[in-house]
């Protein structure tokens, strides 16, 4: 396990090896030859370091939501006291590219764009390619939450223009939660530059200065790093597009699987993730209870739904170290423990 390798000083010339390989093999991943710089904190800490960071109070910032993520990077904005115009959608459904283009055109104080890359609540990835056509054409600033979809969905950062880019190591990184991976544009360094929202632990021009050291301006968490510096090995083995195909097979299979079964997809076909399968509770089923059998049981761990949609949906997970087993030992618990409460409830 390289992350119980014995600790090193994060001040001296092992860290500094670490720290810079692991950022220059993020960069290929992000694709990217923007700054990453890569933060002790979970992937909402990214979202925050994007918000306070390009940011003043007062600015009017479009947030595209589609579900229980893009309200919380909106709710981030908010708290620091930014403009927020909200553009929600159905959840279940992808944002329309059309509609952030009006709104944009309709509000020219609108200087940045707030979007979710993959919903994890609902199980939909947002179409980028279009959306950051049209804020990039608008010359505008694009933060972009990408924690449950770099690294395993295709996101060229710089051929798409965004400008902030977050992500999580819990997700596609295969490594345990803690570090939060984050690209800023040329564009992002210059709203940064006249930013006033208030940052400290978060500030990001003083991660890159601490960078060009080798360093991290706090005390980072090592043995995630160790780990990181791990599944970027693994994951360059793969290769990113093999990565990328793995997760539309086991994405089809998984949706495919579901619709087997008898159940409903909450999102959209043509726009459903492949790395998180959102699926509507049958009638009469508990949620709460089908997960805990699955999970007691059979070893299998899915999620709940989350916000509104808590109890009436639930998730399975296919991102990171995920095969086409996994899917089918998923599946055929869920198929067991559905049939045997689907008696209990008949013959109630
Ligand atoms: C799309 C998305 N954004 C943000 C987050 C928040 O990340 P964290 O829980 O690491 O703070 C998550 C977590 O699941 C997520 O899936």
């Amino acid at each position: 396990m390289a992350s119980a390798r014995p600790m090193v000083n994060h001040r001296g010339p092992e860290f500094r090896r670490l720290v810079l390989d692991v950022t220059a093999r993020l960069k290929w991943f992000f694709r990217t030859e923007n700054d990453v710089l890569t933060l002790t904190a979970s992937g909402t800490g990214g979202l925050e370091a994007a918000v306070v960071n390009t940011l003043s109070p007062g600015d009017r910032v479009l947030a595209v939501s589609v579900g229980v993520f893009g309200d919380r990077f909106a709710a981030i904005a908010r708290a620091y006291g930014a403009d927020v115009v909200k553009l929600d959608f159905p959840w279940g459904k992808a944002a329309d590219p059309d509609q952030i283009a009006a709104r944009l055109a309709a509000d020219p104080n609108i200087r940045t764009v707030l979007v979710t890359h993959n919903e994890t609540s609902t199980g939909v990835t947002n179409d980028l390619t279009a959306i950051s056509k049209i804020v990039k054409e608008r010359d505008r600033l694009l933060l972009v939450d990408a924690v449950s979809s770099l690294g395993a969905l295709p996101l060229p950062v710089d051929q798409l223009g965004c400008d902030v880019v977050v992500t999580g190591s819990q997700k596609s990184w295969m490594i345990p939660p803690g570090l939060a991976m984050i690209s800023i544009s040329r564009a992002g360094w210059e709203a940064c530059a006249r930013a006033t929202m208030p940052r400290f632990y978060f500030d990001l021009a003083s991660a890159k200065r601490s960078l060009e050291k080798g360093e991290t301006p706090f005390t980072p968490a090592v043995s995630l790093f160790f780990a990181l510096e791990e599944s970027l090995r693994m994951m360059e083995e793969e290769g990113r597009e093999a990565i990328a195909e793995r997760h539309r097979r086991v994405g089809a299979q998984a949706r495919d699987g579901v619709r087997d079964l008898g159940l409903a997809l909450l999102a959209d076909e043509r726009v459903a993730s492949n790395t998180v399968t959102a699926v509507k509770a049958p009638d009469g089923i508990e949620t709460r209870e089908l997960l805990r059998i699955l999970r007691e049981e059979h070893g299998v761990v899915l999620a709940g739904g989350q916000g509104r949609l808590a109890d009436k949906i639930f998730r399975i997970g296919h991102l990171g170290w995920v095969t086409e087993a996994d899917i089918d030992a998923a599946l055929s618990a869920l198929r067991v423990v559905l049939a045997r409460m689907i008696t209990a409830t008949d013959n109630r």
